[in-house]
């Protein structure tokens, strides 16, 4: 009787593997995926051991997390409610997967997890498992009333990790929730749950991990050269990196000068709002570079057809929907419209700013002899064909604007 849970070493997964194994008399196996968190990870395998775990998966999974998840998703520029830059959404699947493949490895009858019953990452999680492994059950503590009835509050958690021997960090807890990753750090509930709080004000400046204010960036703005292969990024600054050292890179530089941090209230698919401080650093360099570089090499129609779909791919990665058909129909087509994504972008950064300074490419589509306002040597467009080009269109205006004027004076 084994059971697999997505394990972060944080309080509330300490307590869940616990009472899982003490609930179900089941063998525990916590998973934690590497996918970029850092220091979180320091010291978890003991931790997990001690808390009761019979074995322990720690998986590196930050190249598979950049390579298969981030790079596909910022080629189709998705952008959930114009702001957020999906860095919790599109890590979900791939715990989920990694999980499900642990699970029928170690032929575990469920899988578990710490999300609660009132955010987006319980539906993540759990339509992975159904895309890949619908024989697998699910376990959410969070859901279920008894464990909710047990445990109604911080302390009853402290008490009860105390009791088993869980080591808890003396208070080392924030007042607001975080989940770190590659892409992302995202800030939700305590003090942020007041929309009218100042999550930007100095004094409020502790909370941010990855970058600091535009205030404080340097005075000096800095240059970043980024080349694109594909729709996807393969070099800074004339060095070649694959997808994971890119993301590393440009976080750091986007760190540095005050880059990515978003503030919204944003709608969860559950049905409520709720208020979400993110800092994407890097992911927010490489998201305006990549529309730069399109600018230059997409077809106006492709890029226009690509962006019409923007909404619906932001909202299948939040919903948690990566594996389902849609998605891939939709990543076929996102793919396509990147084959002449290819060149250099030149960006500067400065004081929370990413500001164009040049794109070129050997596949580029913008010909100056064409726009220019000089006389055209190609001839390829005769401006006394714009005429009838505008008379056809103005057609129909034409016509409507009749019978509305023909309608009021009668
Ligand atoms: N609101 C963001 C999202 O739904 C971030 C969620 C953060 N999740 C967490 N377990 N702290 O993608
Ligand atoms: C949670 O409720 O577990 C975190 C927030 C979210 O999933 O949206």
């Amino acid at each position: 009787n084994k059971i697999v849970l997505a394990y972060s070493g944080g309080l509330d997964t300490s307590v869940i593997l616990a009472w899982l194994k003490e609930t179900y008399d089941a063998e525990i196996i916590a998973f934690t995926a590497d996918i970029g968190q850092k220091e979180e990870l320091d010291g978890l395998e003991e931790k997990a051991l001690s808390t009761g775990a019979s074995k322990v998966y720690i998986d590196d999974l930050r190249e598979e997390f950049a390579r298969d998840f981030i790079y596909p998703m910022f080629q189709s520029g998705a952008l959930y409610e114009g702001q957020y830059l999906l860095g919790t959404s599109i890590a979900r699947p791939l715990i989920a997967k990694r999980m499900v493949e642990i699970a029928r490895k170690e032929g575990a009858v469920a899988i578990a997890h710490g999300a609660t019953g009132k955010g987006n990452d319980q539906v993540r999680f759990e339509l992975t498992a159904a895309a890949l492994a619908p024989e697998l059950e699910v376990i959410a503590p969070w859901r279920l009333e008894e464990f909710r009835e047990q445990f109604p509050g911080r302390a009853e958690m402290i008490a009860y990790a105390e009791k088993h021997g869980i080591p808890v960090q003396a208070s080392a807890s924030k007042p607001y929730s975080m989940d770190r990753n590659l892409l992302h750090i995202s800030f939700e509930s305590g003090m942020l749950e007041d929309p009218w709080f100042d999550a930007s004000s100095e004094e409020n400046e502790g909370m941010y991990v990855l970058s600091v204010s535009p205030e404080r960036a340097p005075d000096a703005a800095e240059y970043a050269e980024l080349e694109f292969e594909r729709g996807d990024c393969v070099a800074v600054n004339g060095v070649k990196l694959d997808p994971l050292q890119v993301m590393e890179k440009l976080n750091e530089l986007g760190g540095k000068h005050g880059i990515g941090r978003v503030d919204m209230v944003e709608n969860r698919f559950v049905g409520m709002k709720s208020r979400g401080v993110y800092e994407t650093p890097g992911g927010a360099i490489l998201f305006a570079a990549h529309r730069r570089m399109e600018s230059l090499t997409m077809d106006r129609d492709v890029m226009h057809l690509r962006d019409s779909l923007i909404s619906k791919y932001s909202q299948l990665v939040y919903n948690g929907f990566w594996f389902a058909p849609e998605r891939l129909a939709l990543q076929a087509l996102v793919t396509e419209s990147q084959k002449n994504v290819t060149g250099t972008v030149r960006v500067k950064l400065y004081k929370g700013n990413v500001i164009a300074a040049g794109v070129k490419s050997p596949v580029s589509l913008y010909n100056p002899d064409i726009a220019t306002m000089e006389a055209d040597p190609t001839q390829a467009y005769n401006q006394g064909d714009a005429a009838g080009f505008i008379r056809l269109n103005a057609l129909r205006l034409k016509v409507a604007s009749g019978v509305e004027q023909n309608a009021s004076q009668t």
